[in-house]
Formats: C-alpha cells, sequence, structure tokens
C-alpha cells in the first residue's frame, strides 16, 4: 500500500499566528510543510520571503517544501537554503540554466523540485528528471490558493509516472492546487505521491486540520 504524504500550504493559514499554525500542522499529521513563495513577479501575488522561513523553522523538524513562484530564482537559492528551506522547488521557466540552478541546490545539500505549470510540458526538465527529488505538477495556475483543480493534467501525473517506473527514477510526483475530497482519489490512482493542499486542509470541517488531513490520508 503506497504511502500517501501531505505537505499542506501555509498559503491558506492566519499569516498572523503562522507559527502556531504550523505546529497545528505538526500535530495534525502533516508529513511536510508546503511554504508558497510569491514575489508578484513570476506570479500575481507577493507572500513571504527567507527571514519568515527563518523564524518559522524553530517551531517545528517537519521538512519544509518550499516553492519558489518568484523569477529570477538561481540567485536567491541561497538565501532559502540558509533560511532552513528542505526540499527547494524551481519552475524552469524562472532560471536562465535548469542544469545549474539544479545542481546548486544540490550544492547546499537540499532536495530538489522542478515545477511544471498547466501548460509547462514535461521536456522542459527531462534532460534534468535522474537529478531531482521531486516534480511538482501545478493543478492550478500558480499565485493563489482556492482556485478549481484543472483535471487536464491528470495525462501529465500519469506520463510522469509512466517515466519514472519505466526508468527506476528516484523522484516523488507531487501535486499542487486544488486538491478536495472528491478528486484526491483520482490524483493518487494517476501516479502522485504528495499532495499539496491548503483550502481543504485549513478550511474544510470547521478548519479541524487533522481530520482534514487524515481524510486525505484515507483515500
Ligand atoms: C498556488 C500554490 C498552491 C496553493 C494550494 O500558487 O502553489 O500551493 O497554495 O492551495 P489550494 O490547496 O487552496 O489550491
Ligand atoms: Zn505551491
Amino acid at each position: 500500500m503506497k504511502k500517501i504524504q501531505i505537505s499542506p500550504s501555509i498559503l491558506s493559514a492566519d499569516f498572523s499566528q503562522l507559527g502556531n499554525e504550523i505546529k497545528k500542522l505538526e500535530e495534525g499529521g502533516a508529513d511536510l510543510i508546503h511554504v508558497d513563495v510569491m514575489d508578484g513577479h513570476f506570479v500575481p501575488n507577493l507572500t513571504i520571503g527567507p527571514p519568515v522561513i527563518k523564524n518559522l523553522r524553530k517551531y517545528t523538524k517537519i521538512p519544509f517544501d518550499v516553492h519558489l513562484m518568484i523569477s529570477p530564482v538561481h540567485e536567491y537559492i541561497e538565501n532559502y537554503a540558509n533560511a532552513g528551506a528542505d526540499i527547494i522547488t524551481i519552475h524552469p521557466e524562472a532560471t536562465k540554466n535548469l542544469k545549474e540552478s539544479v545542481s546548486l541546490i544540490k550544492k547546499f545539500g537540499k532536495k530538489v523540485g522542478v515545477s511544471l505549470n498547466p501548460k509547462t510540458e514535461i521536456k522542459t526538465l527531462i534532460d534534468e528528471i535522474n537529478n531531482i527529488d521531486l516534480v511538482l505538477v501545478m493543478s492550478v495556475n500558480p499565485g493563489f490558493g482556492g482556485q478549481k483543480f484543472m483535471p487536464e493534467v491528470l495525462d501529465k501525473i500519469k506520463e510522469l509516472k509512466k517515466i519514472k517506473d519505466k526508468n527506476q527514477y528516484h523522484f516523488d510526483i507531487e501535486v499542487d492546487g486544488g486538491i478536495n475530497f472528491s478528486n484526491s482519489k483520482m490524483v493518487l490512482e494517476a501516479g502522485a505521491d504528495i499532495l499539496v493542499s491548503g483550502t481543504t486542509v485549513f478550511k474544510e470541517n470547521n478548519g479541524d486540520i487533522k481530520t482534514n488531513i487524515e481524510k486525505l490520508k484515507s483515500m
């Protein structure tokens, strides 16, 4: 039985209580903490940066799954590595040289993720696929929580799963955006290993984080 991992996105958390919200995620059984970093340039929204991540680090030992929706990204990788990120995920469109950015993340001893927007094809990362730890498949256009899941990405997840199994690559498939109780089973069956969820984890069942995480894991 595949172990389902849940990486709740703090984008849907109460930003005035982020430390306590992270404690609640830990108590609720989160496997990773998904930290959405947005710069108002690569995506039309602005969230948090290294100083906040550095301050949140002391609240939990759970790995920080940092999703960098920033461009340019290469020059900032060191800042996020030093702030306490455990996984650093970048978008191929945000770097001049994906190979160099992937190896820079690894140089800091961090796990490396590459994120594919709904319209970005697998071929943009295929040359690096054997060097990366995570492929983050966006099932919404990045920038905001609470958007509707885009079912057209299911084929991309299935394709990635086929490539992974055929070549015995080690990367995890993480899916991000609009994940809820009615589509999570379908996403897992398509080949996802890790589900990102903000709205469902923080808002369903009157915000009962533990119940929501357990329900997503039981799919
Ligand atoms: C969107 C972010 C997602 C988003 C997920 O740009 O990358 O992680 O916060 O939030 P929900 O689960 O509400 O779609
Ligand atoms: Zn994200």
